[in-house]
């Protein structure tokens, strides 16, 4: 997989799903749609993640590292913005409280996450 194609691919489907997130943010009360943004957004973004994850060490895929400090940044915090990922996801499918004040943190590090790996991997 050419490194540049690769994470053009990547922007796409994690942009594309934080665009879902933020519709199921905006569709919140109304429950059957915000459940279908929610959802795809996490289908997305998962996908994405384990295809990335996979690929790099069963097909030594790269992605060049433009600025380093900034991807080790990435890679740090990748998993706290996954774990929320599944974590607002979950809460949300069993209906917790806990699920309507999660979009606050979740949110905000998802953003970071992404745009950290925009600028540390830029061809
Ligand atoms: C433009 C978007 C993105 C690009 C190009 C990108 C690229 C990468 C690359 C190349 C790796 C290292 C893979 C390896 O060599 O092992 C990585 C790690 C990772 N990324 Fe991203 N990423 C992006 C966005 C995201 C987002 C939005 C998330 C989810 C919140 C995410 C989650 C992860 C995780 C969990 C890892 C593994 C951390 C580790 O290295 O141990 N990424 N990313
Ligand atoms: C990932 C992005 C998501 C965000 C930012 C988000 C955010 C929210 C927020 C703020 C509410 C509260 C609405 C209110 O005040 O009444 C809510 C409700 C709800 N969400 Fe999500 N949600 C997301 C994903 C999901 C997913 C993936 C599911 C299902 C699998 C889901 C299921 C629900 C349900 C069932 C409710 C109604 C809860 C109730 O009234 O007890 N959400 N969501």
């Amino acid at each position: 997989m050419p490194p540049a194609l690769l994470y053009w691919t990547y922007l796409v489907v994690m942009t594309a799903g934080l665009v879902c997130f933020v519709q199921a943010y905006r569709t919140r009360f109304v429950t059957p749609v915000h459940k279908r943004w929610g959802i795809t957004g996490t289908v997305l973004s998962l996908t994405g993640i384990v295809v990335v994850l996979v690929g790099a060490w069963l097909g030594g895929w790269r992605v060049e590292e433009r600025l380093p400090d900034v991807v080790a940044f990435h890679r740090q915090i990748a998993y706290v913005g996954t774990a929320l990922l599944l974590l607002t996801a979950v809460t949300g499918a069993l209906r917790m409280p806990l699920h309507k004040r999660l979009y606050i943190v979740f949110l905000p590090v998802y953003v970071v996450v992404l745009v950290t790996a925009i600028i540390g991997y830029r061809p």
